[in-house]
């Protein structure tokens, strides 16, 4: 088998040989993880449960654990949703990359699409499963909005989506979704919205696939699956939460294949994630800081400020040169669009042109970084 190697991998090599201005202080806008502390309320209920570690975690997870995710999803996105309808794991990053091959397992010719730039598991678990790709360029023409042919809509057996996106921060309403919805009924594929930054947002809370599925009458999520995590929600990715709801008839299956994949996450874990799920005020924190970045951002480079996410998804000429040419002239790194992204048939890599920014630093090291990226483009 044999995979990508990952973007900050490839970021590390190209910038292995470059010796950066040293009197500068060095920032990394690189990865998605949220540079805070993650709320003392949280790592209180996990010291606090340490004494659970005598006991094996069970895959359909603790009853207080899928109580609060239950509870979180009823008052976030007014979805009411049955026990068998949701499951916890272990961080979404193992449900994307173990979810495609236990669907697609039983397929003969298994074709997967999804968006494109992409974060990189998708690919890792279409090449793990064996899978036909079907890349869903996200560029300007298409407002950073996915479109599938009817042609690939007949083949694909799942299609991942990925809104509020990562890279570009582009959001799907309520009723966009609800095509999808409508779409993956009227062709009969699975789709799954990644919704790990639904709690990322600016000022309208983004809709989630399952409140789109509800909206246009697919009252049992028939084809119909979400994830989400903890991790950028409550600056708290080492907690390792997450989940995936919709269709119970797929969770049932799925379900027993977990038990065997064996990745329930320890119940101290469980204790901390049940509190931080059912907490709203310090996300609403957080909300606060990644706005005030993005206004950092308006006023130093006049980009817009998108509904959700921390990403800035900015064009350059040439996000290769640009790369290095911040890194040594500032001591600033960010990440090139084209690591993010693969050529199409046509041989468009939509990631070109473009490097991400992740403003998940505080707001004096953002304009630090914002004004170098400045000099960068004005120079
Ligand atoms: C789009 C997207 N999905 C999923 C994940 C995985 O998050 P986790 O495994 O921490 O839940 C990430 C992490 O960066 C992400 O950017």
């Amino acid at each position: 088998m044999q995979f990508e190697s990952y973007p900050f991998e490839k970021l590390n090599t190209l910038l292995a040989d470059i010796v950066p201005d040293e009197t500068k202080e060095p920032l990394a806008l690189t990865i998605g993880e949220p540079q805070f502390e993650t709320p003392s309320f949280i790592q209180k209920a996990l010291q606090d449960s340490s004494a659970l570690l005598k006991k094996y975690p069970k895959t359909s997870g603790e009853v207080s654990t899928v109580e609060a995710m239950l509870a979180f999803n009823k008052k976030r996105f007014g979805v009411e949703l049955k026990d068998e309808e949701i499951i916890p794991c272990f961080g979404t990053r193992e449900v994307l990359f173990n979810f495609p091959q236990f669907l697609l397992f039983d397929i003969k010719d298994p074709v997967m699409a999804f968006t494109n730039p992409f974060y990189q598991i998708y690919e890792g678990a279409a090449i793990a499963s064996r899978a036909k790709m079907i890349l869903l360029n996200l560029d300007e023409q298409n407002r950073f909005k996915p479109t599938m042919s009817k042609e690939q809509m007949q083949e694909a057996d799942l299609v991942i989506l990925n809104f509020p996106n990562n890279p570009t921060a582009s959001t799907l309403s309520l009723e966009e979704l609800g095509e999808w919805v409508k779409l993956s009924l009227e062709y009969d594929f699975v789709l799954l919205n990644d919704e790990c930054y639904s709690e990322i947002y600016t000022n309208t809370p983004p809709p989630s696939l399952l409140e789109a599925a509800l909206h246009v009458g697919n009252k049992s999520f028939k084809n119909t699956l979400v994830i989400n995590s903890i991790s950028k929600r409550s600056s708290a990715p080492g907690l390792r939460s997450g989940f995936i709801a919709g269709d119970a008839d797929i969770l049932k299956r799925y379900m027993q294949y977990r038990t065997y994949v064996g990745c329930a996450s320890p119940l101290p874990l469980q204790a901390a994630s049940a509190v931080a799920w059912l907490d709203e005020e310090h996300v609403e924190a957080s909300r606060k800081i990644y706005r005030r970045n993005f206004e950092i951002a308006k006023e130093i480079l006049g980009t817009d400020i998108p509904e959700a996410s921390f990403y800035i998804w900015l064009k350059v000429e040439d996000e290769i040169a640009f790369t290095k040419k911040l890194y040594q002239e500032h001591n600033v790194k960010v990440l090139p669009g084209s690591y993010l992204g693969r050529k199409d048939e046509n041989g468009a890599n939509p990631g070109e042109g473009y490097i991400r920014i992740a403003l998940v630093e505080n707001e004096i090291k953002t304009r630090k970084a914002m004004e170098a990226i400045k000099a960068c483009l004005n120079a």
